[in-house]
């Protein structure tokens, strides 16, 4: 699905020399790379503050820790998306309220999150997934009528941008008030190992997060909050130093690559390629086909049997799996959710894709369906 091979092949000499001078360095912890990294990220994005920490489900976590939500407190999410947004809400005791996405961008939707409101909710978790940002100047609009907190979940759209009805852009993850990143291996902007980030507007609770994540500890060995050890190491750090010049040039390669997908699936009633929306770009994290008339497992097996690799993001909503499946919720309370866990197909997306990689893909699907039809 990623090639992260071919990658280390092309900014493999200078991953190899950042990681030579950290271990030269011996600044494991807090060196002076993680700073910088910050700095430009900050930049980047267009954001007053980036705190790095461990892990993208860390930076959820920590986002909540520092809103002050108290067990009992409501906050609406999407019902698709990869757990990690929904087990934080859990862990820290606050009430999961899922909403179903819409079904053209699999984004959360507008009208299911005023539906899922109530007097207790205090945020919303908006997931920008696959690399579209969901609908945010709606979602801010609510926000503000009922005194809520959004806080994005951008792991999957590091550089997405999001235009507004005035036309003024933001990154993704810079719009609410406090937006969060993962650095997995595989997202956009990826590390060689774990890593993310928040970020924020707001000093106070950029100060308060830099606290938190590191034990709570605003001087050495005194502790002005309660706080867990989340950091950013400073090999991943500087390996995200050399990733990030590079980012918009792999946005832009993925996007050319989805375009050839769109362009050799038009013609494919049964395919329902990604829906763009006018109000964010893309930055395809994931290559999301919709496969109608139940023919998805059997289009996956196939692909499988040419070794031809796909996956299923998401096979099942988040309210039927066992941990999750006391919350409530009936099992047809979400019906989009529950047609896209069946129809959805990812197909292969990285910004080192060749074009035999792409004929050959594109070509044995067309044949699928041509011998299926
Ligand atoms: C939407 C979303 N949120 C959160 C995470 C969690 O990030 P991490 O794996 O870095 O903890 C991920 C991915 O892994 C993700 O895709």
């Amino acid at each position: 699905m990623v090639d992260l091979k071919a990658q280390y092949e092309k900014i493999g000499p200078e991953i190899d020399g950042v990681i030579k001078s950290v271990l030269e360095s011996a600044a494991f912890i807090k060196g002076p790379d993680v700073k910088l990294f910050e700095e430009e990220l900050q930049r980047y994005m267009g954001v007053r503050h980036v705190i790095s920490c461990a892990n993208g489900t860390d930076a959820l976590h920590l986002a909540m820790m520092v809103l002050g939500l108290k067990p009992g407190d409501e906050v609406i999410t999407t019902n698709f998306t990869f757990i990690a947004t929904v087990e934080v809400v859990a862990l820290l005791g606050l009430k999961l309220v899922l909403a179903d996405p819409d079904p053209g961008t699999f984004n959360i939707s507008v009208d299911s999150i005023r539906k899922a409101i109530t007097p207790r909710t205090k945020a919303i978790v908006p997931v920008h997934l696959f690399g579209q940002c969901a609908d945010m100047e709606n979602i801010m609009k609510i926000a503000k009528e009922h005194d809520l907190y959004v806080i994005e979940d951008a792991a999957q759209a590091t550089g997405a941008d999001y235009i507004f009805g005035d036309g003024y852009v933001k990154k993704a993850g810079t719009i609410g008030h406090i937006g969060t990143t993962s650095f997995f291996p595989s997202k956009n902007l990826g590390c060689y190992g774990d890593g993310g980030a928040l970020y924020t507007n707001d000093d106070n609770f950029a100060t308060k997060l830099r606290s938190i994540a590191n034990h709570g500890m605003k001087v050495r060995y005194h502790y002005a909050d309660i706080g867990v050890n989340s950091r950013l190491d400073t090999l991943q750090a500087a390996i995200l130093r050399v990733k990030l010049k590079y980012l918009s040039e792999f946005n832009t390669a993925r996007k050319n690559v989805a375009d050839f997908y769109d362009e050799a699936f038009a013609g494919c009633i049964e395919l329902i390629t990604p829906e763009r929306s006018g109000f964010s770009t893309h930055i395809f994290h994931q290559y999301t086909l919709k496969v109608s008339n139940g023919k998805r497992d059997e289009l996956k097996n196939y692909l499988e049997s040419l070794k031809i690799p796909t996956m299923v993001y998401y096979p099942g909503p988040l309210h039927t799996q066992e941990a999750y499946r006391n919350m409530g919720y009936g099992e047809n309370d979400f019906p989009v959710t529950t047609v896209l866990c069946k129809e959805v197909l990812s197909l292969p997306m990285h910004p080192d894709m060749e074009q035999d990689q792409l004929d050959y893909i594109t070509s044995s699907i067309i044949k699928f369906f041509d011998k299926t039809a």
